[in-house]
C-alpha cells in the first residue's frame, strides 16, 4: 500500500532513539509501511493497559504528528514507566538498569533535535502545541494562529532509519503482550475486541500485505470538514500531562469545570506582566492596554454567541452570577403576585433558586416543565403552562445532569408565542456546539468561562438590547454611573450600568482567549467529534454489566451519568479516582432532576474535545475490573 499520508514509512522515520537504549530487539518482524498507523486503536484494543506499549506508541505518534520528539513528554512518559515498574522477567526489573530522564533527554536531543536548539533541562522544554497565543500589546486582543508543528525546522533531520521496527518500539515488553499486539498487528482481531467503536469505526491498516485485504486509504471516506485531532489538541493543555495516583490524569469532569489551555494561562500572564491597569478611568498607557484588551475580550464574546453589538454582553462572574442579576433586576421590575415563571425538570439549582427566592419576594408563582423517561423536555405539556400568566421561561440548553439537549430554539418560540420572555441557560452548551444568539432568539443567554476553557470568576450574560435597558441597575459603584450627586445618580446604559466596582479584568481577557482558542480549533469540529466521542463511549459502558444510564434521550451532550449496581456513586469515584481518572459522583447541583429518576446521586463523566476513545476505554475497563472485583485493592 502505497499513500501520500504516510508519516512513518522509511525515508521520513523518526528514529525515537530508543534503539539508543540498548533495548533488545525481541525479533518482531519489521511491519514496513504503517501508514494510518493508530496507536489508540490497538491500545483500545489491548485486554488490558500495557505500559509499555502505552509509552512507545504515543511517542511513536507524537512524534509522527508533530515531526518533532518532545522530550519532556517522552520523559514524562519514561519517569511514569518507571516509577510504575515493570513486570517480572522484564530486562528492567533493575531499576538501575532503565534509562533515566536526563539519560533519555541526552540521547532525544543529540539523536533529534538541531544543535541550536540543544535541550538542558528537558522539563522545561516547551512542547510543541497545535495553537499558539500571542499577545498583541496595541490592541490588548490575543493574536491566535494555528502554528504548524513542522515549522520547528527537526522534521528534516531525523536521522533516516529506515522503516519502524515494532519489537524495537515494544522491546522489553513481556511475551503475553507482544503477542497480543503482534496479532494484533497481523490480524482483523481488533472488530473481534471487547471495546469497538459504536458508530463511525474507523478502519484501521497497520501493515501493506495486500493479503489482507485491507482497503487502501483512498477508499475511507473522506470527510469534508478539517481534521480533527485531539491528540494533538491535548497538548495545548498542560494539564493533562499531570499524573493522579501515578496515572496520566482522565478528566472526564467536563461538566463541572474545563481544563485551560496553554494559551488561556499564557494571556492571563501576559496581562498581569504587560496590560495590567484599572480600566476605563485612567489617562495613562496601562489603563489604555488593559481598558482594550477588557474590551477586545467582550468583542469576542460578541462574536463567538453572535450577539448584535458589545453592549448586549454584561461581564459577570458566571453563570449563577448572571441568572440572579435577571432575577434580581428584570425579575423584580417585571413580576407580581398571579405571574408565573416557567422552568424545566432539569434545571441546575442555579436556575430554580433565583426564581423561587422572586416568587417569594413578588408572590408568583414557579411552574415546572415535566421531562419524559429518557430526560428530554415534554412539548405538549410544556405547551399547556405557558398561560398568559407567565412572564418568563428560563431554561437550559444542555442538562448537567443528564446531557439532554433541549430543543431550545423551538421551545423559546413557543414562549415568545405567549408572550414571556426567555433566559436560556448556557453553561453546558457553549462548549460544546455552536451558539447563535440571534438564531435562538433569546432574550438572555448566560455562560461561565470555565466551562469553556476559560478562567473561573468570568462568564457573560446576553441580553437583547431593549430588555437590558429596561432593566433598573443591580449593585452600585465604581464604574457603572454618569454621574453622582448626594439627590441623584444617572446611570450608564448597559453594559456598564450591570458592571459596578473592579470587575475581574485580567480573567475576562482569560475568557476572550479561550474563546479565540475554540474558534480556531472551530466549534462545529468540536461538536462533531464529541458526539462521535459520545456515541462511542455509550457503547463501550454498556458493556458494563450492571451500569445504568441515568438520562437517555436522543439528543444529548458530552455527560454520561450512570448508577452501577452493587456500588454507591462515591464508591465509583474513588475507584476511579485511584486509577487517575477524574469524574462527579454526587447530586451535581440538580436534585429535582435526580430524583426524577428516583436516585440522589449519580456518577458523571462528561467529555470535552480533548478527551479520546482511549480514555473512554482505560475508564470501561476499569469499571469492569470493580464489577468483577478485580480492582486493585477491591471495594
Ligand atoms: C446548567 C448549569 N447552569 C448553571 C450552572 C452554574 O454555573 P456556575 O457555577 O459557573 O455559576 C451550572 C454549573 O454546573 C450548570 O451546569
Amino acid at each position: 500500500m502505497t499513500t501520500s499520508n504516510s508519516f512513518l514509512t522509511g525515508t521520513n522515520l523518526p528514529n525515537l532513539g530508543l534503539s539508543n537504549l540498548g533495548l533488545p530487539n525481541l525479533g518482531l518482524p519489521n511491519l514496513g509501511d504503517l501508514s494510518s498507523f493508530e496507536p489508540e486503536a490497538i491500545l483500545a484494543a489491548m485486554p488490558g493497559e500495557h505500559p509499555r506499549a502505552a509509552a512507545a506508541l504515543a511517542v511513536g505518534r507524537q512524534t509522527s504528528q508533530t515531526g518533532t520528539l518532545d522530550v519532556a513528554e517522552l520523559s514524562r512518559i519514561v519517569n511514569e514507566i518507571y516509577a510504575e515498574g515493570f513486570p517480572a522477567g522484564s530486562p528492567f526489573t533493575q531499576k538501575n538498569e532503565f534509562p533515566t530522564n536526563a539519560s533519555l533527554s541526552h540521547i532525544a536531543t543529540a539523536a533529534v533535535l538541531p544543535s541550536a536548539n540543544t535541550v538542558d533541562d528537558p522539563v522545561q522544554t516547551s512542547t510543541p502545541s497545535m495553537i499558539s497565543a500571542l499577545p498583541s500589546v496595541a490592541s490588548g486582543a490575543t493574536n491566535l494562529a494555528f502554528a504548524d508543528p513542522i515549522n520547528t525546522g527537526y522534521a528534516n533531520q531525523w536521522p533516516t532509519s529506515g522503516n519502524l521496527d515494532i519489537g524495537q518500539l515494544l522491546a522489553g515488553s513481556d511475551d503475553p503482550y507482544q503477542a497480543e499486539l503482534k496479532s494484533l498487528l497481523g490480524s482483523d482481531s481488533l472488530a473481534n475486541s471487547s471495546i469497538t467503536a459504536a458508530s463511525n469505526a474507523a478502519p484501521y491498516y497497520f501493515l501493506q500485505d495486500s493479503s489482507l485485504k485491507q482497503p487502501s486509504v483512498s477508499q475511507v471516506s473522506v470527510t469534508a470538514h478539517p481534521p480533527f485531532d485531539a491528540n494533538l489538541l491535548r497538548k495545548d493543555f498542560p494539564i493533562l500531562r499531570e499524573l493522579v495516583n501515578g496515572r496520566p490524569l482522565i478528566w472526564f469532569d467536563n461538566a463541572a469545570t474545563t481544563q485551560k489551555p496553554q494559551a488561556v494561562i499564557d494571556r492571563i500572564s501576559y496581562f498581569y506582566e504587560n496590560e495590567n491597569s484599572n480600566i476605563h478611568r485612567a489617562a495613562h498607557e496601562l489603563a489604555a492596554r488593559a481598558t482594550d484588551a477588557y474590551e477586545g475580550a467582550r468583542e469576542t464574546v460578541r462574536r463567538f454567541i453572535n450577539a448584535p453589538a458589545v453592549d448586549n454582553i454584561v461581564f459577570v462572574r458566571g453563570t449563577t452570577e448572571a441568572i440572579n442579576l435577571v432575577a434580581k433586576t428584570w425579575g423584580k421590575k417585571h413580576l407580581r403576585e398571579g405571574d408565573e415563571i416557567v422552568i424545566s425538570h432539569l434545571e441546575h439549582h442555579a436556575n430554580i433558586v433565583p426564581w423561587q427566592q422572586l416568587c417569594q419576594e413578588t408572590g408568583a408563582k414557579l411552574k415546572v416543565a415535566p421531562v419524559d423517561d429518557s430526560g428530554q423536555v415534554l412539548l405538549a405539556e410544556y405547551q399547556q403552562l405557558l398561560t398568559s400568566r407567565v412572564k418568563l421561561v428560563s431554561f437550559t440548553q444542555v442538562s448537567n445532569a443528564l446531557g439532554t439537549v433541549t430543543p431550545a430554539a423551538e421551545m423559546i418560540q413557543m414562549a415568545h408565542r405567549a408572550g414571556a420572555k426567555v433566559l436560556l441557560d448556557g453553561a453546558q452548551s457553549v462548549s460544546h456546539m455552536r451558539t447563535d444568539v440571534q438564531a435562538l432568539d433569546a432574550d438572555f443567554f448566560v455562560f461561565s468561562g470555565h466551562k469553556v476553557f476559560g478562567p473561573t470568576g468570568i462568564g457573560a450574560l446576553y441580553g437583547k438590547p431593549e430588555v437590558l435597558n429596561d432593566m433598573p441597575a443591580w449593585q452600585g459603584g465604581g464604574n457603572m454611573i454618569q454621574d453622582v450627586t448626594f439627590d441623584t445618580t444617572v446611570y450608564h446604559d448597559a453594559p456598564a450600568k450591570f458592571e459596578a466596582g473592579t470587575g475581574n479584568i485580567a480573567d475576562a481577557v482569560g475568557l476572550g482567549a479561550a474563546l479565540e482558542y475554540v474558534e480556531c480549533i472551530g466549534i462545529d469540529n468540536i461538536a462533531r467529534y464529541e458526539h462521535d466521542l459520545l456515541v462511542y463511549a455509550t457503547a463501550a459502558m454498556l458493556k458494563v454489566s450492571g451500569l445504568h444510564f441515568v438520562g437517555t434521550a436522543r439528543e444529548k451532550a458530552s455527560v454520561l451519568s450512570f448508577r452501577l449496581d452493587g456500588f454507591k456513586s462515591e464508591e465509583v469515584g474513588a475507584a476511579l479516582n485511584r486509577e487517575g481518572i477524574a469524574v462527579r459522583s454526587g447530586h451535581h447541583c440538580a436534585q429535582p432532576i435526580l430524583r426524577r429518576f428516583g436516585v440522589e446521586t449519580t456518577v458523571r463523566p462528561s467529555l470535552a474535545f480533548y478527551n479520546t476513545q482511549a480514555e473512554v476505554d482505560v475508564m470501561v475497563n476499569a469499571l469492569l475490573r470493580l464489577t468483577s472485583n478485580k480492582a486493585p485493592g477491591g471495594l
